[in-house]
């Protein structure tokens, strides 16, 4: 059977993938960021996934306001890096896994969550980002990405936006998927976006240190207590972007202990701030199974 055996979690800022793309990632502004990132490059390296479940949000790039699926999962063979405006990023194409995704479709579905099936989406910075950062620059046309990936979309732009509750429950239900498909898969599920941050109004440039180190405690600890933070907390205490947050509950609800299972092993724990207007948090949580 297919098991989870980690879970990743990051910031997604944009301007992290222009750095990287522009060359910047030694400059004396850029280089501490990415200096956080070398051991995980190399935990990735050492324990390579055979997929992996990326939970992100599109930001009103494959998906208008004309349609907003809550939850979206990529079940094609292929997709492409979005153009979000300046061009695609220089990046490989992402290579789906067609039976695993239709597997936790249906599995998730039947167990009450109603998922979007998506099969075109092209993949904005929520997903290429933590890509980059995980897995190393990569040559867009003879490189690749080091196995395929499932896009999971979550709408975190357009109120009203699921509970922490809600996206804890949904990664239950993903390891229950997971688990129940029949091949021997090694699978990761990340989840990314936040931390603090808030991109426009009066606010712009929220960042909360305190909040988002708490937060990171309770994340690992007691991840059924941080699942009911409500979302109030997230955009008076981490800004109104701050509510990307919940998407990481998704992940942390897929994990071994919440099932029952012994505790995750905190492999790798990172805070930098600032990456353009954004708090950057980063964890790797490995499951003792
Ligand atoms: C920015 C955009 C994001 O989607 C995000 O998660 C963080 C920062 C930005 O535009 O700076
Ligand atoms: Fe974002």
């Amino acid at each position: 059977m297919a098991h989870i055996t980690a879970s990743v979690y990051t910031s997604h800022v944009p301007a992290i993938g222009v750095a990287l793309d522009l060359g910047k990632t030694q400059e004396p502004y850029w280089q501490p960021l990415f200096a956080g990132y070398e051991p995980s490059k190399q935990w990735m390296k050492d324990n390579k996934p055979d997929v992996v479940f990326l939970v992100y949000n599109d930001h009103a790039t494959a998906f208008s306001l004309e349609v907003i699926p809550t939850f979206a999962i990529g079940c094609a063979a292929e997709f492409e890096p979005a153009d979000e405006g300046w061009g695609p990023r220089p990046v490989p194409k992402v290579i789906g896994h067609p039976e695993l995704a239709a597997h936790i479709a249906q599995s998730v579905i039947q167990q009450d969550f109603d998922l979007t099936i998506v099969n075109k989406m092209p993949v904005d910075h929520g997903l290429t980002v933590p890509l980059s950062l995980m897995c190393g620059e990569q040559d867009p046309k003879t490189g690749a990405w080091p196995c395929p990936v499932i896009p999971f979309h979550v709408n975190v732009v357009q109120y009203p936006v699921p509970s922490g509750r809600r996206c804890f429950a949904l990664g239950q239900a993903i390891r229950r998927a997971v688990e129940s498909f029949d091949e021997p898969l090694k699978v990761q599920i990340w989840g990314t976006g936040g931390m603090s941050h808030q991109l426009q109004g009066a606010r712009a440039g929220l960042i909360n240190r305190a909040w988002d180190n708490a937060w990171l405690d309770q994340l690992i600890a007691d991840p059924k207590g941080c699942s009911e933070v409500p979302h109030i907390d997230y955009v008076r205490e981490a800004g109104s972007e701050g509510i990307e947050l919940v998407m990481w509950l998704i992940a942390r609800g897929a994990m071994a202990d919440v099932a029952g299972g012994p505790a995750p092993t905190v492999k790798h724990r990172f805070y930098h701030v600032p990456a353009s207007n954004t708090a950057v948090g980063h964890l790797i949580l490995e499951n003792n199974i």
